[in-house]
């Protein structure tokens, strides 16, 4: 049976708003799987779509976004977090490899920040990943590796951080820098 966005975004609105935490953020992870494996909407929402990012849906009330990343050219993020918000990324074209960070300081300082992997794993077709509030990661896709994102809320409104590998600097991220 096909699955299209306006069935997805009202499942989404049925999970969260009677579980806003990793209950509820895992039903719209496993449904965005189920709408990643239909074709008539990647056809027309990924694989056909005008490259760049795209913002799908924004609830106006729970404030979660779907977001297409139709992305042409590869490229390799810096270690960052989504701020005070969780963020689900389903690859559709492609991969992405993801790393998970932790911090091996105690968070004090604001300007710096050590940081160890802990986990790295490919995100293949069909597939999504959560990453809660907080969390730092980082990701590399190749050429034309294309994915959606569902957030908890606009993620360019609030304030995030990427981190230097080399320098441990941190740095508050502008809008869309580092998805
Ligand atoms: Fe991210």
């Amino acid at each position: 049976m096909s699955y299209d966005l306006d069935t997805f975004v009202a499942d989404c609105r049925a999970s969260l708003a009677e579980d806003s935490g990793p209950a509820g953020r895992d039903h719209v992870r496993q449904n965005l799987e189920r709408l990643l494996k239909d074709e008539g909407f990647t056809a027309r929402h990924v694989k056909g779509a005008k490259p760049g990012i795209t913002v799908l849906y924004e609830d106006p009330k729970l404030k979660f976004q779907v977001l297409a990343h139709v992305n042409e050219k590869a490229r390799v993020s810096p270690p960052h977090d989504h701020g005070a918000s969780w963020a689900i990324y389903g690859q559709a074209t492609k991969y992405t490899e993801m790393t998970e960070w932790e911090r091996e300081d105690d968070g004090g300082d604001p300007k710096y920040a050590k940081l160890k992997p802990v986990a790295k794993y490919k995100l293949t077709p069909g597939k999504a990943g959560i990453y809660e509030d907080g969390k730092i990661h980082s990701i590399d896709y190749p050429h034309y590796a294309r994915f959606l994102r569902v957030t908890g809320t606009n993620l360019d409104k609030i304030n995030r951080i990427r981190i230097d590998l080399k320098s441990g600097e941190v740095h508050q991220m502008t809008p869309q820098q580092a998805t």
